[in-house]
């Protein structure tokens, strides 16, 4: 038994969450499951690029696929400014709030404020293995933490009516087994948690940094299968390292949905095409044209506001991916993106280098 399995089977002498006091904002009765959203194409939240810029691109290539923020803590949003933090375009729903944290009370007060701000699922980190993250004893270091999680979703399942779902690991140094990782889901699901969204590699706590916990511990896919496969009454996303069309093609079946993370941001365009493809029945996806002219008119509104256009700019860098010119339209969106007075013209102009290639 590893050390973290033995500990949590201590009794618990935590106090309860606070919730009472909190005015919950629905009738609990009515409640969404986790399967009242279509989840088969999800985007990973992704800290520092999946902001409200990005999630605006990724629906204009992507009509109908689950965007997540990037991970809001609820100890920010209990201090912070709720406004920035919170603040989204209606036309990314659907889109899912992702929270950090692991005292129940301010998770289901953080959990109000998404439900309020109008996001469409609550979802809590359980699969960030950064220290900053562990200090504040919470991301992935809390799988070690079954009965706590579980307070944290049930806390905030009693004052929200949109699915709370879970985003894990399928384990953590050496507690890996399967029966590790099976344990912390159920004692999740009997919060009543339906939904699990898992990053197939397990995580270490120590020695290696959030970057290297992404490429060095092995996918291993067979793990939420099984998972799947025992307990189909769940829905188990699968995430971690998938790459192509082909693949979220072969692993589709075997899952509730994917979940695409680095190669949606830096490949935009295979969301657009995977979106026409899984859920479009097999409609024509967007033509990157239309999306630039799009995202344009949206660079426009936002600097207005008084956003950065380079900061607009960056997350449409990857839209020509993998095609001849793509190199030199990245560089033109930065040196033009940085002149004074530049503004969605930059995007309009830049259409121009496809024109002549054509
Ligand atoms: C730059 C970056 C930031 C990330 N931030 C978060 C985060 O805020 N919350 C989270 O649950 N996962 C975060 N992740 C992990 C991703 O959600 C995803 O689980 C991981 O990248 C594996 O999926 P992929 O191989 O499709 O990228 C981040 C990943 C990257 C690359």
């Amino acid at each position: 038994m590893c050390l973290f399995t033995a500990l949590a089977q201590l009794p618990r002498t935590a106090r309860a969450p606070k919730v009472g006091k909190l005015a919950p904002v629905t009738n609990t009765s009515s409640r969404q499951t986790g399967r009242s959203l279509d989840r088969r194409l999800c985007v990973a939240p992704m800290m520092d690029y999946t902001d409200r810029h990005c999630r605006y691109l990724l629906r204009l290539l992507s009509p109908r696929s689950l965007l997540y923020t990037e991970m809001v803590t609820a100890q920010a949003l209990s201090h912070g400014d709720v406004e920035r933090l919170l603040g989204f375009d209606p036309s990314e729903h659907p889109v899912a709030l992702q929270l950090g944290g692991s005292d129940p009370a301010l998770l289901a007060q953080a959990a109000i404020l998404g439900e309020q701000h109008g996001y469409d699922e609550i979802n809590l980190n359980v699969g960030c293995p950064s220290d900053r993250v562990q200090s504040g004893r919470f991301g992935a270091c809390l799988m070690a933490e079954p009965a706590l999680v579980a307070r944290c979703m049930r806390a905030m399942r009693e004052v929200v009516r949109i699915p709370v779902t879970v985003k894990c690991r399928i384990g953590i140094d050496d507690c890996d087994d399967y029966e590790f990782f099976e344990r912390f889901v159920l004692t999740v699901r009997d919060a009543g948690v339906d939904t699990f969204i898992v990053h197939a590699r397990k995580a270490h706590l120590q020695g290696l940094s959030p970057r290297e916990n992404r490429e060095v511990p092995p996918l291993r896919y067979e793990v939420p299968a099984l998972l799947k496969e025992r307990h189909p009454e769940l829905t188990v996303i699968l995430n971690g390292g998938l790459k192509t069309a082909g693949q979220a093609r072969e692993w589709l079946p075997r899952f509730d949905g994917v979940m695409l993370g680095r190669q949606a941001y830096q490949e935009p365009y295979l969301l657009a095409q995977l979106d026409a493809e899984l859920l479009g029945h097999g409609a024509a996806p967007p033509s990157r044209e239309s999306v630039v002219l799009r995202y344009a008119d949206y660079v426009d509104r936002m600097l207005v506001h008084g956003h950065r256009l380079p900061l607009l700019l960056r997350h449409i860098h990857g839209l020509h991916a993998g095609r001849p010119n793509a190199r030199s339209w990245r560089r033109f969106l930065t040196e033009q993106g940085q002149r004074a007075g530049a503004s969605g013209d930059v995007l309009r102009q830049s259409l121009g280098m496809f024109r002549e290639a054509a």
